[in-house]
């Protein structure tokens, strides 16, 4: 056996590589059953290769894995617009619950009046926040969210006999909004923002007509920006009989303080898994309720939870409605996390988004001598920043800026989004890390914008402490080599 320095943090093996053969982590007893009788067609020619280690070694090659893993529980994770904030662990142990974890979808009511009960109070607690009376619990993601919100709005008209073909998004939207509109059927109009960081009214009103279904819009945008000319906005889109839709991804800035219904929004989707607290990102599970006003509300998806008198059911009795956006009645797990988190919060869940805002103008405000700031306004719950005053003196990217962070420890902001701000770092510190978190940040931050001026070569080469260095991100994405190659790794049987 050779001996080298430790490399295993850097450089993991494969399972298949670890694996010798013979090597068992345990053996269960052979069952006293008789051989069942599978015809040869169906039988396997081999069997199956499968990796063969010992139980310390398979959970060190997992622990390892482990290790290399970033997030929010392992650090500060400024991730703009995708709110990676603590999850209490309290939500985990009640989503665990046996009444609710053992509790089958096609459970009849009576069997299931708990758990219609809670989601019916998360459907009543969400209307109340978003200040319209009628809510679907199904959509399982913001993005899913959207797509239903479209396809209420298709409904809405077509039943009015009107025929609108056109939704506007602004140049700062999120990608899902383009991708929504054009999976809806709809055509997609882009409005331009002006100088303060608002809607430009005046683009707006050129591009408003007899055609326009509606606005999809995030408000605080993706600029961190509430937009100040939301009652105008609401005003141009009503006049021409259109509706508006609240991307409600960036609700953390605003719960319990503005209401998205107020504001003059028809339908609204939550992030449940960003604004009321899940485990979200990598896959993790989601939720995208939406509300509506009245007027949208027979067409909402079926079943929705109704109350009678005591009791609590599926109400599947909805002719007009869009049908189902996802299987039974959504991701119940996920509503019993955000049911906890609103409880346990209770009135003062408008804290949640002052802290939240109060967090980002601090780091903005340590931070806004050093980068460039395009939009010059106090922000909500996130900010975006600009590196071009790196790039323009000393070479350094938004790009190199966040590998560099990863250096310090810390995961990198979002990057080169919104589109309408050059080199783009979009931070979101989030209301639920403390005043020294958020020091560490700035301190990395403006040490960073030291380095690009003294050391310029050391942020284009970072990271130097991580697993791997820089990826070719694209190819990583668009080629990802998912499946190990048996024909080139022949078993290895040397048992050392
Ligand atoms: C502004 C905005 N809109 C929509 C979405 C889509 O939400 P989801 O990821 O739940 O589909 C996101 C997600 O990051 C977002 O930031």
């Amino acid at each position: 056996m050779s001996v080298e320095p430790d490399r295993t943090w850097r450089d993991t093996p494969l399972i298949f590589e670890r694996s010798r053969t013979g090597r068992r982590a345990g053996r269960p007893p052979i069952p006293d059953l008789p051989t069942p009788d599978v015809p040869e067609s169906l039988r396997r020619a081999r069997p199956p290769r499968l990796p063969e280690l010992s139980e310390p070694e398979i959970v060190r090659h997992f622990t390892a894995l482990a290790d290399r893993t970033f997030g929010v529980d392992t650090g500060f994770y400024p991730l703009g617009s995708c709110t990676m904030k603590h999850n209490p662990r309290v939500n985990e142990r009640l989503a665990s619950l046996p009444g609710f974890r053992d509790l089958h979808p096609y459970q009849d009511d009576d069997g299931a009046q708990g758990a219609l009960e809670l989601m019916w109070r998360l459907q009543e607690m969400l209307a109340e926040i978003a200040g319209l009376p009628a809510v679907t619990l199904q959509p399982a993601a913001g993005s899913q969210g959207e797509l239903t919100g479209l396809m209420l709005m298709r409904a809405y008209f077509a039943d009015r006999g009107e025929d609108r073909d056109t939704i506007i998004t602004a140049d700062t939207a999120h990608g899902t909004n383009p991708a929504s509109v054009t999976m809806a059927g709809f055509k997609l109009e882009k409005v331009e923002t002006d100088a303060r960081g608002n809607l430009d009214l005046e683009d707006l009103r050129a591009k408003v007509n007899d055609r326009t279904a509606g606005l999809m819009l995030t408000n605080p945008s993706t600029l961190g920006l509430f937009d100040e000319g939301i009652e105008a906005v609401a005003e141009i889109f009503h006049d021409a009989g259109a509706l508006l839709y609240y991307d409600g991804a960036n609700l953390n800035a605003v719960v319990g303080i503005s209401r998205p219904g107020d504001m003059g929004f028809d339908i609204v989707h939550y992030n449940l898994h960003k604004t009321f607290s899940q485990p979200h990102g990598g896959g993790g599970p989601g939720g995208g309720p939406v509300a509506v006003r009245e007027s949208i509300e027979p067409y909402l998806p079926a079943p929705t939870v109704v109350r009678d008198g005591d009791a609590f059911r599926l109400d599947h009795d909805r002719p007009k409605s869009i049908g189902r956006v996802r299987g039974f009645a959504g991701p119940f797990g996920v509503f019993v996390r955000s049911y906890a988190y609103m409880r346990a919060y209770g009135p003062g869940l408008k804290e949640m988004s002052e802290v939240a805002v109060l967090n980002a103008n601090y780091v903005l405000a340590r931070l806004r001598d050093v980068y460039d700031l395009p939009y010059d306004r106090h922000c909500m719950h996130e900010f975006v920043l600009s590196a071009r005053n790196l790039k323009r003196e000393h070479g350094i990217t938004a790009l190199d800026v966040a590998k560099r962070l990863m250096d310090y420890g810390i995961h990198p902001p979002t990057i080169y989004f919104p589109l309408v701000v050059p080199e783009a770092l979009m931070i979101e510190p989030t209301e639920t890390e403390p005043k020294e978190r958020l020091d560490g940040f700035v301190d990395a931050m403006r040490r960073i914008a030291e380095e690009a001026a003294e050391s310029p070569e050391v942020l284009k080469e970072a990271p130097h402490g991580r697993p791997v260095r820089r990826l070719d991100e694209v190819r990583a994405a668009k080629q990802p080599i998912l499946r190990y190659l048996f024909d080139e790794h022949p078993v290895r049987v040397d048992a050392t």
